[in-house]
Formats: structure tokens, sequence, C-alpha cells
């Protein structure tokens, strides 16, 4: 039976995982935990813990109360939000991951940790970025994931902790906003699509990067972590991707819904050349070959659920 901890519960990501999590695993069977309360959905329709994970005393006590064998590390400073604050990104993120990594060591629990394409940098390969290549990122949150991804080898290699992990692409869903990234646009331009027509984007029209509609990004967390052990041989860092698109090609794809919307732009150079140093598509063909990975959703079909879910979450009638 697993009892899973998701870390970052409230967070974009756990939000929906959590839900998807419990609906799958049993309610009381998946304790969510954040350092803020989140939702109500989350914080009370099943156990919900208030928790520092910089803390790793507190890590450890809820892991013992509950009896946890998996936990999904998803806290985490994004991209952007990182360059306002690197020291603050560094501790967070590998000092959370650190605490969870040794708490899993010494209770015996997988971990699932999510790495990004914000782990490559400006000399790695652009298209088809493979899975083993150059990653020399130039964020702080790069470099936070890149050297996450080599601990979390590390823990598994040394100690035995079965480690496991994806490179996502920027999410778009339509539940919780992201906190911070460079990607956001493509969430943020859904909103504002809707509720005024009109959205001014902070990346140059052409700027292409990996994407992924939200549905699939939890398939891929559950799946990678029900996958047959002996069958992965990356274990961690899988690239995983479901689309790439630039801001021009999103908004060609909104339009069909709503012909009136206007994209315009304000270039951003953080943000920019944070993008400018990503990949403009990855192949995951790793993970469709070791864990049979495989998104549901492309841009038309995930502007087409978008378009519906937020428009009746906003009550906006097209
Ligand atoms: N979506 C993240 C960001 O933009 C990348 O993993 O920071």
């Amino acid at each position: 039976m697993k009892r899973i901890l998701v870390v970052g519960a409230g967070g974009q990501i756990g939000s929906e995982l959590t839900t998807e999590l419990r609906k799958r695993y049993g309610t009381e069977n998946v304790v969510a935990s954040d350092k803020r309360r989140p939702s109500e959905e989350i914080a009370e329709t099943g156990p919900f813990e208030l928790l520092d994970c910089t803390d790793r005393d507190a890590v450890k006590r809820v892991v013992q109360r509950y009896k946890v064998d998996t936990i999904y590390h998803l806290a985490a400073l994004l991209s952007a939000v990182g360059e306002k604050n690197p020291l603050l990104a560094w501790n967070v993120n590998m000092g959370c991951l650190l605490n969870v990594l040794e708490v899993a060591k010494e209770n015996n629990c997988a971990v699932f940790f999510p790495s990004s394409i914000g782990a490559f940098g400006p000399n790695t390969p652009k298209d088809n970025t493979p899975q083993d290549t150059i990653q020399r990122p130039n964020t702080i949150y790069g470099i936070t994931k890149v050297a996450g991804e080599l601990l979390c080898d590390y823990y598994h290699q040394k100690f035995g902790v079965d480690t496991r992990g994806v490179r996502f692409p920027g999410l778009i869903s339509y539940v919780a906003l992201p906190g911070g990234g460079t990607t956001d646009y493509a969430v943020e331009i859904y909103y504002e699509a809707l509720k005024h027509g009109k959205y001014t984007c902070y990346l140059k029209p052409d700027t292409r990067m990996d994407m992924m509609y939200m549905p699939d990004a939890i398939k891929a967390a559950i799946d990678i972590m029900e996958a047959d052990g002996r069958k992965l041989i990356h274990r961690n860092a899988f690239n995983i991707t479901a689309m790439s698109f630039s801001p021009v090609e999103i908004a060609q794809e909104i339009k069909k819904h709503i012909p009136d919307f206007v994209i315009e732009y304000d270039i951003d150079p953080v943000r920019q050349a944070i993008a400018d140093s990503w990949p403009n598509r990855i192949d995951d063909s790793a993970a469709r070959t070791e864990w049979g990975w495989e998104p549901e959703y492309d841009l038309e079909s995930m502007t087409t659920d978008m378009i519906e879910k937020l428009s009746s979450k906003l009550s906006i009638k097209l």
C-alpha cells in the first residue's frame, strides 16, 4: 500500500497532483503539505500538514507520523523569480531536496523529483535535444535542477534510494497559477484572452519552447513512479514533452476560438535571455522506450480544453 507525502501541494503541479493521487490511492493515503495553507480542496478533503521543508526534522516527523513510503517533492522557486533572489533559490531548491533525500534514505521512501528544460543551457543542442547532452545552464534555477538530478542519481547509486524524475517543459493549467517561471506566458495568455481579448507578451513572437498540458504532466509523475524499476536505464531526469510552440503560434490557436484576440509584445530582457538559453524541442524517446511515456494533448486539443474550462471557471460566456 502506498502512503504518499506531497511536498509543495499548494503549487501549480501539487494542487492537481494531490487530487489525482487521492483518487488513485485513497484520500487517507495521500498527505498534502505546504508552507502555506493551500485551497480548501487540498487542505480539507484529506490529511494536510503545514510544513517548511527547509526544516529537516519537520520533514522527518511528518514522514514518520504517517508512515510515508513515497515522497513527491515539488517545492521550488522557478526560473524568473530565482534570478531575483539567487541565494534564496539555491537554499530552498537544494536545501529542501537534500532534506527530502536524507529523510527518504533513513525511512526507506521512494522520491519523485521534477527537473526541467531549465536544466539545459545556451550550448545545449537546441533541436531534438538528446536525453544525455551538454548541461551548462546559466540560471540559478537551472543550476539547482542539474545539481538536483545528480544528487538524486547519487542517492540511488550510493544509498539505494528509489529516486525517479522527469524534465518538465512549461506546464499549462487552469487550476493553479505558476509561480514566477519563464514559460508562464503560456498560461497568462489564456486568462487575458478570455478576460480582455488582448495579451502583452514578455517574450519575442518566435521564441520556441517545449510545453505540456497539466493532465499529461500529472500522468507522467504517476507513471514514472509506477514504472518497473528494472526497466529504467536513466531513472532520473527523463526528457518529456508534449508540444513545442512560440507566442505567435499559441496566439493563432486562441484566435480560432476568440477571433478578435490580439497579442502585443513588450519584451522582458531577463526572461527573454532565459528562454533563449533553453531548447526549442527536446527528444523524449528515452521516456517513451523505458516507461511508455506518451502525451495525450497537443496545442489544438489543449487550447480547446483550456478555453472551455477557464471560461466556465471565470464565468465568461463566449
Ligand atoms: N516552467 C519553468 C519555468 O519557466 C521551467 O521548468 O521556470
